[in-house]
């Protein structure tokens, strides 16, 4: 396999970290993006050959940071590869969630990855293996109860990557789209796997989500990707029958709401 140069956001997160930890295995060089210099800088000796890799930080829900963000990736040399991974959830009740928590949903899960993929374009656009994958969510395509604000940021991702796709389908830049159901991560609360086990949807391990990103590093036509049987067929049927997976959904909505409550009560102690 070609070595490739591959940005990688939320490199320290749990999916970030498999990835890194994938990507480096497979002979690539890495410039890790983070707010953490120190779980930056341990993700990086901990990486077969610690000297290829950078690491960068920034804070991505600030669009001038990722202005000089582009500055200091261009300065350490050439990009094949863009992996927007970064994001943040916010489980509770719509009506629970403020204005900053809504602006940052909308500022990290959308704005920062449309905004890296326009900052970094001009150094893809000279790579023959150039290639941008942005991570979304089986909940960029099924409106869930108590993730309205993550829905509608991650719907948005995934409504760019497919209009992005078909404006760089002249080019030689594949653009990727990855939707994981829940992982295992540090992202989900105690609130979120409590009710994930309770309705019996299944959480998976970061592994398995940055074995898919790898396979995806070399195919050269643009694809949208699910993971996760039987959210794929939901994902299928919510296209084509959005009202029989509405009244599935209602019948989960006590158990929800129930959670929703448990979070707000904790996010308040
Ligand atoms: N876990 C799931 O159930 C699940 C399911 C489907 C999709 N996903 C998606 O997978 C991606 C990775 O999630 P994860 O589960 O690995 O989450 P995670 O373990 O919580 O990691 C999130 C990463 O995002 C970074 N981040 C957060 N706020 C940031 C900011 N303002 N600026 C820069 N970086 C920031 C964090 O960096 P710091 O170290 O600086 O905080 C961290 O590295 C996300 O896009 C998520 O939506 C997750």
């Amino acid at each position: 396999m070609t070595a490739l140069n591959i940005v990688l956001s939320g490199a320290t997160g749990g999916i970030g970290r498999a990835m890194a930890l994938n990507f480096a295995n497979a002979g690539h060089s890495l410039i890790l993006l983070g707010r953490n210099t120190d779980a930056l800088a341990s993700l990086r000796n901990s990486l077969v050959q610690p000297e290829r890799h950078h690491i960068l930080l920034a804070d991505l829900s600030s669009g001038t940071a990722i202005a000089g963000l582009a500055a200091d990736v261009a300065a350490i040399g050439p990009v094949d590869v863009l992996i927007n991974n970064a994001g943040v959830a916010g489980f509770g009740l719509f009506s629970d969630q403020q204005d900053d928590v809504l602006e940052h949903m909308l500022q990290l899960n959308l704005l920062a990855p449309m905004r890296l993929c326009r900052a970094i374009l001009p150094m893809l656009s000279v790579s023959p293996h150039a290639c941008i994958i942005n991570i979304g969510s089986s909940f960029g395509s099924i409106g869930y109860a108590g993730f309205s604000a993550y829905c509608a940021s991650k719907f948005g991702l995934r409504g760019f990557t497919e209009a992005l796709q078909r404006e760089l389908a002249d080019q030689a830049i594949a653009v990727h789209y990855l939707a994981p159901r829940a992982v295992r991560t540090a992202m989900n609360s105690a609130a979120v796997v409590a009710m994930n086990t309770e309705l019996g949807n299944s959480e998976d391990e970061p592994e398995l989500v940055a074995r898919a990103v790898l396979q995806l590093l070399t195919q050269r036509h643009s694809s949208s990707r699910y993971l996760g049987w039987p959210e794929k067929l939901f994902i299928r049927l919510n296209s084509l029958f959005p009202n029989v997976v509405a009244n599935a959904l209602k019948k989960q909505l006590p158990i929800i709401k129930r959670y929703a409550k448990l979070q707000s009560d904790v996010g308040s102690a």
